[in-house]
């Protein structure tokens, strides 16, 4: 057992980052630096920190300030001995996520992230995961706009079905009702090396069409999953549906904690993910021109000189991203369906009062590494890889109520 003394309950990896900086000013705004949450914040570059704290103000005179590389591990197990969480938003995580999450799983030091990468996530599953089990380290991936929607949002829908009806919705759709937001350097990074790995790498491709691809594969169900790759009606929602690039990893999150919780939602459970594009002629307009501008652009990924050129001319750079007075305007509302194995209905939601992958996901972060921190026990929540709702469940979709800006609710309206 780490013995800590004055050190912080947690540190901010990847603190200069642009999804970093946002998390910083929350972390200050919600707990201040030495009060019921103590933190921390580090990066590879002193002089970016230090220009970071000066631009936190004098509330963050005291932040205390650790200088850790990415690739240094001595460095890094430096910071993990230094406190008991860290939260990482050093990215692509396939390229910089390794030897940290290493250096947590050996040292049992709690880790949580914004990774979207399946096929990093499932290469530390298999590396790491007997390590965390044994050295007590939990950790958490996808602690941002994807995936704590959509996985404590089904957690929500199978709470009100239980009580409801005493029983599980054993077909659940989402729907991407409104989103306002942009995309960071970060982010497109992390997608275009997704889409780089994949076109070179017919297993991969393989690997990342698998529903259950982060499934104990003793624990993988056998039932086929819908998916939504083309526009279509949905008479459920009586609208249009398109594609939601984000249900590549938010379903394969829904589907591990159903096989982490012994299927609680199910044995032959159903989930999909898809954008709600209106109804009508502009409806079916809307989805058709969604689907092939989303296909365009993962075909324009995947080739080498369409890639650098994207990345060279049209997409956002490292450090950078949607203006605040964008984060401020933006907002998220996902709708959530759910049926009973004998047709019963129940319908929620989930929205956002910030842009979801920067305004809303620094607070989603930020909640959810104070719930690592100070809220799950490590007797019931012991090390190993966990998601969301089955580390933090309730006690998150309190905390992202009552502090972040979120709201879970049910839902009378169709659409
Ligand atoms: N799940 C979600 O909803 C969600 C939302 C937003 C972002 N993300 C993910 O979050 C990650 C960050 O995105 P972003 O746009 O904020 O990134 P970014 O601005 O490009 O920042 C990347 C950070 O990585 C740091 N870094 C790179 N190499 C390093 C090394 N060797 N040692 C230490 N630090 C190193 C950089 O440090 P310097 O500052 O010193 O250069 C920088 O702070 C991405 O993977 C993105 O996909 C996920």
């Amino acid at each position: 057992m780490k013995q800590i003394t004055e050190s912080p309950d947690l540190v901010v990896f990847g603190a200069t980052s642009f999804v970093g900086k946002i998390l910083c000013r929350y972390l200050l705004e919600e707990f201040g630096t030495r009060g019921e949450l103590k933190w921390a914040a580090a990066g590879r570059s002193n002089a970016k920190l230090e220009a970071l704290r000066s631009s936190l103000g004098a509330q963050a005179a005291a932040l205390p300030l650790v200088i850790a590389d990415a690739a240094d591990e001595a460095s890094l197990r430096k910071l993990c001995a230094s406190t008991r969480v860290v939260v990482s938003t050093v990215g692509p995580y396939a390229l910089h996520g390794e030897p940290l999450l290493k250096a947590c799983a050996e040292t049992g030091t709690d880790y949580c992230d914004l990774t979207g990468e399946v096929q990093w996530i499932r290469r530390m599953l298999q590396s790491y995961e007997a390590t965390a089990r044994k050295s007590g380290a939990r950790i958490v991936h996808c602690c941002g706009f994807d995936s704590i929607p959509s996985d404590l949002g089904v957690h929500f829908l199978q709470r009100q079905a239980m009580k409801q009806f005493g029983v599980p919705c054993t077909r659940i759709k989402m729907r991407v009702k409104a989103m306002r937001g942009g995309m960071s350097g970060g982010t497109v990074a992390s997608l275009m090396n997704v889409v780089k790995e994949a076109a070179a790498d017919p297993a991969l491709r393989k690997e990342l069409a698998d529903p259950y691809s982060l499934c104990p594969p003793s624990r993988t169900p056998k039932v086929r999953q819908p998916t939504i790759s083309w526009a279509q009606l949905d008479a459920d929602f009586g609208a249009w549906v398109a594609p939601f690039v984000m249900s590549a990893i938010n379903t394969r999150i829904v589907h591990r904690t159903n096989a982490l919780s012994k299927r609680a939602y199910g044995a032959d459970f159903t989930y999909d993910e898809a954008m709600l594009m209106g109804r009508g002629v502009k409806g079916m307009v809307g989805a058709t021109a969604l689907t092939a501008g989303l296909a365009g652009f993962m075909f324009a990924g995947a080739i080498g000189p369409l890639r650098s050129a994207l990345a060279r001319f049209v997409l956002p750079k490292t450090g950078e991203g949607p203006s605040a007075e964008a984060q401020r305007k933006g907002y998220f509302d996902l709708r959530f369906l759910g049926a009973t194995a004998d047709g019963r209905q129940i319908r929620t939601k989930v929205t956002g009062d910030r842009d979801p992958g920067y305004g809303s996901t620094g607070k989603m972060l930020g909640q959810a590494a104070a719930c690592l921190a100070l809220d799950v026990d490590k007797a019931t929540k012991p090390g190993g890889f966990w998601t969301p709702a089955t580390i933090f469940g309730d006690g998150l979709v309190r905390r992202l109520s009552d502090r972040a800006g979120l709201t879970f609710e049910h839902s009378d309206s169709r659409h």
